[in-house]
């Protein structure tokens, strides 16, 4: 395992989104650093495989799941206090929980000039509003403690335009876009960062956002193709990439960085 020398023995993490594809490795890569997570989704989501081979893992003294839905405070409030009360104060929030349009997820797709506003506000909702919304409950948690690292997770897509030749070999009509309010809600999660950061800076919280590029995971092979020789590293992102840079934004070895993004995508925003 890489990411050895970050030591996180004693500290509690919070990691939304956690049932997902992204949130078991955010959890997983926490709990083999030595803290105890709560993982947290949506009511409806339930843990998958590697969330559930964790909590066999690691027991229910090292692994807490719960659910809130990151657009409701009284949820979000009800995980924070369960949190506080099963291990501590976390000490670590990862806001990972977020929607994207995959190409394919069956209907919802449509024109760019059709995309009915509720669609968009679907995304800024969740990817946005709701990252500031766990910040806001988990943060002021934080700030009384006088200490923490909050860690949002961001995309390459919030630094450059997603290109749509990526997708232009499957068969769909209209043809399929990744959603435009993805980038745009991520980007102005970078921005919400620095807000965080600076604010909170003399409260002892550092706030950084964690840009992944395109994680490797059951994509057709045209699209890894195309999107592959667009990275100047010639592959997509592993797993393994990304649990590195979550210890050492999670830990003291990073005690000077905050209101940054930290990029983890091969190179391909510095194409
Ligand atoms: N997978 C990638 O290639 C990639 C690349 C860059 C960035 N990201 C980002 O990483 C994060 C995780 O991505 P993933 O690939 O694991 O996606 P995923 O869809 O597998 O997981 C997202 C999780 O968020 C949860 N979620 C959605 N809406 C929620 C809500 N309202 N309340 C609580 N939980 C909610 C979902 O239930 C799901 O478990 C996302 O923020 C995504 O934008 C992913």
């Amino acid at each position: 395992m890489r990411g050895g020398p970050f030591r996180l023995d004693g500290a509690v993490a919070v990691v939304t989104g956690a049932f997902g594809k992204l949130g078991p490795m955010w959890a997983g890569a926490l709990l083999d650093a030595g803290a105890c997570v709560m993982g947290l989704d949506h009511p409806d989501q339930k843990p998958g495989e590697v969330f559930l081979a964790l909590q066999k893992r690691y027991g229910a003294e090292r692994l807490l799941p719960a659910t809130a839905d990151v657009r409701n405070r009284a949820e979000l409030e009800q995980a924070c206090d369960l949190c506080q009360k099963t291990f501590d104060v976390p000490s670590i929030l990862v806001n990972n929980a977020g929607i994207d349009q995959p190409p394919d997820q069956p209907g919802g797709g449509y024109r760019l000039e059709d995309i009915p506003l509720e669609v968009n506000r679907q995304v800024f909702e969740v990817n946005t509003l709701g990252l500031f919304l766990v910040s806001q409950v988990f943060g002021r948690a934080m700030v009384k403690a006088g200490r923490g690292s909050i860690i949002n997770i961001g995309s390459l897509y919030a630094s450059v335009a997603p290109d749509s030749r990526f997708y232009d070999h499957i068969p769909s009509d209209p043809p399929f876009l990744k959603p435009p309010a993805y980038g745009a809600s991520k980007a102005a999660v970078v921005n919400l960062t620095r807000y965080l950061a600076t604010l909170w800076a003399s409260k002892g919280i550092r706030v950084n956002t964690l840009s992944p590029g395109g994680v490797l995971g059951g994509q057709d092979d045209d699209f890894k193709r195309k999107f592959c020789a667009r990275v100047p590293m010639g592959r997509m992102a592993t797993e393994e990439d990304l649990r590195g840079p979550l210890l050492f934004l999670a830990s003291d070895q990073s005690s000077y960085v905050t209101g940054t993004e930290l990029v983890v995508d091969g190179g391909f925003t510095a194409w």
